[in-house]
């Protein structure tokens, strides 16, 4: 298996765009000698909107190898739809890839599987891989156990994509998230794996062997290598731990 991990750093409403350059700068820096930009680890960092054209810029001048992505995008290339940011913009900002369905927009902004779905067609329209996000509830976790949810979700955000689509899957039980109460390895372990038997499904076995599947939900640099080392997770999708320096530094330095 050839996947290069992704380490992806969510930095949710948090970071405005001053304070974007201190911590891109520091972040680098303190990656210095990890040799991270040798190609055995991608970093991708998602700051707000407000954040990407400075962050973009920073990368670009200081040759910081951090992919950019956005944390959403609208399903509609452009028009009267106040406050939506299009993907056609993102793709100008440089951002390789964009969160679509996390759990915080699915339930702050009702965002529907259908609306996700609608909302990965508009980044692949604009050559944008879309991180797609799954998991279940603790509610769904009590119900219907952990994968059931996941699943579905994914189903739905994979119809009609086309097989040589570059995406990205994130596996994050809703329960994990921001709670200090990460899943276990085995249990990313064994719902990444069947994310990835619904892209085979969908997409194909050589798509289900590229596509990378992330997990995310209380990742830090104590509990990284866990994960890494469960053959179906290819990367972490990070929150709270992705806005401290060192700890995130540190996850990205894991060992295997
Ligand atoms: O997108 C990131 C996830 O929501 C995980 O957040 O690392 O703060 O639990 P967390």
């Amino acid at each position: 298996v050839n996947r290069t991990p992704l380490i992806a750093g969510n930095w949710k409403m948090n970071l405005d765009h001053l304070q974007a350059v201190a911590f891109v700068q520091k972040l680098h820096w303190s990656l210095k000698d990890a040799k991270h930009d040798d190609g055995s680890v991608e970093v991708a960092v998602f700051p707000p909107f407000t954040d990407l054209r400075t962050v973009q810029t920073l990368i670009d001048a200081d040759k910081i190898p951090f992919a950019l992505g956005a944390q959403d995008l609208s399903a509609h290339d452009s028009g009267a739809y106040t406050g939506e940011i299009s993907g056609s913009f993102l793709s100008k900002l440089d951002c390789t890839f964009v969160i679509i369905g996390h759990s915080e927009r699915r339930q702050y902004h009702a965002e529907t599987d259908e609306i996700v779905a609608a909302k990965v067609q508009a980044a692949i329209r604009h050559g944008i891989s879309p991180v797609i996000c799954v998991g279940e509830t603790s509610d769904d976790l009590e119900k219907f156990g952990a994968s059931a949810v996941p699943v579905g979700q994914l189903q739905i955000a994979l119809e009609g994509v086309p097989a040589d689509a570059e995406i990205v899957v994130a596996y994050e039980p809703v329960w994990a998230i921001g709670s200090g109460q990460a899943a276990t390895p085995e249990q990313a372990q064994d719902v990444c794996a069947k994310l990835r038997e619904v892209i085979a499904d969908k997409l194909g076995p050589e798509a289900a062997e590229r596509t990378r599947v992330l997990y995310g939900g209380s990742v830090k640099s104590s509990n990284i290598a866990s994960f890494m080392r469960e053959p179906d997770v290819d990367g972490a999708l990070v929150g709270g731990a992705s806005l401290v320096v060192d700890e995130f530094a540190a996850i990205i330095r894991y060992q295997k």
